[in-house]
């Protein structure tokens, strides 16, 4: 039975294709294990939008890929994560639910050498404080501020990631936190508190300057997937290249972005377009 449950995929979500940077690290951390990725790009963006109609959709992403039959929830989505993560554990157990935030939490706190961290992330994630409060639960000396940055996200998903029209929009985000006026000390980590800003990782390191740590929860989050294979006993033996793909709107234009995300192409045949 528990073998049985081992070789089920792993099912990861994202309201776009930006947890495919966690799908990224979870590949390369774990090979060995089955990924189911759903990407519910016709209702992007999720984080201007309210929590009760992000919770929803959030439920209604992991019922698809629950119903599919996966061993664990990635929710590889900080909006979803700071919206939705107890209801997701309470509708879904005994599955187990990973979110983001707290791997991503974990990896700011001990990066920081002086525990002055900005977290960047959508409207949505910065008003549930969900970063804030994870940050200061491990560090309380730590000095958070948090920053919106909707557009980072249509950026990312348009393959724009650097340039100057990228760095300008950066700059203007981050003026009052990071510019020549901004207060001093500055803070030495920036926090990419949502899935899609690793990609405008350059950009970012050349608007706040290279003095100031960039962390994402990438690979934290793979660290703690695997951690709960572990402990469930659930982790895969052998070794295959098995990840599927679902959206929820334009596989080709799915397979386009996806492939800036994973590094590598995604054929628009192994995306499967699904309803929820
Ligand atoms: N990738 C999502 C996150 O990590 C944000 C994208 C959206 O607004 O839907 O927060």
């Amino acid at each position: 039975m528990t073998e049985a449950r081992a070789d089920l995929p792993i099912g990861v979500f994202d309201s776009g294709v930006g947890g495919v940077t966690v799908l990224r690290a979870m590949r390369e951390r774990l090979p060995q294990e089955r990924l189911l990725y759903l990407g519910d790009t016709a209702r992007l963006p999720y984080g201007t939008k309210s929590r009760e109609t992000i919770a929803q959709y959030c439920l209604q992403a992991s019922a698809k890929l629950v119903e599919r039959g996966v061993k664990m929830l990635v929710v590889a989505c900080n909006t979803a994560t700071a919206a939705a993560l107890p209801a997701l554990r309470a509708a879904f157990a005994p599955v187990p639910v990973i979110g983001v935030v707290e791997p991503g939490s974990a990896a700011a706190a001990r990066v920081s050498v002086g525990g002055r961290i900005c977290v960047i992330a959508t409207e949505a994630t910065i008003r549930s404080k969900a970063y804030q409060e994870a940050i200061l639960r491990r560090r309380p000396d730590a000095v958070v501020t948090g920053r919106p940055c909707t557009l980072f996200v249509p950026l990312a998903e348009e393959g724009w990631m650097d340039g100057p029209l990228v760095e300008g929009i950066a700059a203007r985000y981050l003026d009052d936190v990071f510019g020549s006026r901004a207060p001093v000390p500055r803070p030495d980590t920036l926090l990419l508190g949502c899935t899609h800003f690793p990609l405008l990782k350059e950009a970012l390191q050349r608007v706040v300057g290279d003095e100031v740590a960039l962390v994402d929860s990438a690979a934290t989050t793979a660290d703690a997937v695997r951690d709960e294979l572990e402990r469930g006993a659930l982790r895969r033996t052998g070794s295959v290249e098995d990840i599927t793909f679902l959206t929820t709107d334009d596989p080709e234009r799915f397979a386009r972005t996806g492939s800036l995300f994973l590094g590598r192409p995604i054929a628009q045949s192994a995306v499967e377009l699904v309803d929820l």
